[in-house]
């Protein structure tokens, strides 16, 4: 797809909802997988089922993730009747980082070399195979890194050199309070760590529940500065 193309289909799916632009990302690629954290963004893969029966999940199992966090994506699993490929970090880099470093580099030389090992790499091996991908970013979810984010964009981190990588970012739009209408309305499971407070989940260490009215990025990597808080996965929302 040149860049004309996603110019034209920004614009058709500029401020749309969730269902209309994931309707149109899986009706014009075949080959995308959706990129399911464990957390809320359970939705996309209910409502992308309403779409299409078979589609691609995938989640990275960076090892650190909570007890919770992988019994609930067993859950969606039996429940959804799909299949999730949890994809694992390579075994030898993380032996030398923990080797080097120890379990929690993290909290002192900052988050980027644990999640470059952890989540990016297996990222990377992934999308390698893909010709477009589905996350659940939003733009409520940061103020100082997801207020730009268009519902669909070229991946300039990951697209290949002959190939341009196509993501898509269904839930822009919502706010944390749509999305858990929805979970409501539908039914929908949900990873039990928001009944403890928990917003934003990611890795074990480096989440923590937040405070009434705290915004939920306050509960990732709290030692980092605010504009510092992507782990590379969505390193395009970080401006120079
Ligand atoms: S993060 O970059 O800070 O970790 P966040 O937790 O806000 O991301 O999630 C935003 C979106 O990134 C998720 O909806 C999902 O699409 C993708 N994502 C984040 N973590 C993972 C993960 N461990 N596995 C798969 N996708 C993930
Ligand atoms: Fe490592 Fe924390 Fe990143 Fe998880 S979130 S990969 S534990 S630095």
């Amino acid at each position: 797809m040149n860049s004309f193309d996603i110019t034209n289909l920004q614009t058709e799916l500029y401020n749309k909802s969730p269902r209309k632009i994931l309707r149109t990302a899986l009706e014009q690629f075949d080959n995308i997988a959706i990129s399911f954290s464990g957390a809320e963004d359970v939705i996309l893969i209910d409502m992308a089922l309403q779409i299409k029966k078979k589609i691609q999940v995938f989640s990275l199992d960076t090892g650190r993730l909570h007890a919770e966090t992988y019994r609930f994506i067993e859950k969606v699993r039996k429940h959804y009747q799909i299949e999730i490929e949890c994809l694992s970090p390579n075994a030898l880099t993380v032996e030398k980082l923990v080797k080097e470093k120890g379990l929690f580099s993290f909290y002192e030389d900052g988050h980027q070399q644990c999640c470059g090992i952890r989540k990016v790499e297996s990222l990377k091996r992934k999308l390698s195979h893909l010709d477009a991908w589905i996350t659940g970013q939003r733009r409520d979810q940061s103020l100082d890194t997801r207020q730009e984010i268009p519902e669909v964009q070229i991946d300039a981190a990951f697209s290949s050199t002959n190939d341009s990588l196509i993501k898509f970012n269904p839930l822009v739009n919502w706010s944390s309070a749509q999305v858990w209408d929805y979970i409501e309305a539908y039914k929908v499971p949900f990873n039990l760590l928001h009944q403890q407070g928990f917003v934003s989940i990611g890795c074990e260490p480096c989440t923590r529940t937040v405070l009434p009215n705290q915004h939920e990025r306050v509960g990732r990597w709290w030692w980092e500065s605010e504009s510092k808080k992507e782990c590379g996965l969505h390193v395009e929302n970080i401006k120079s």
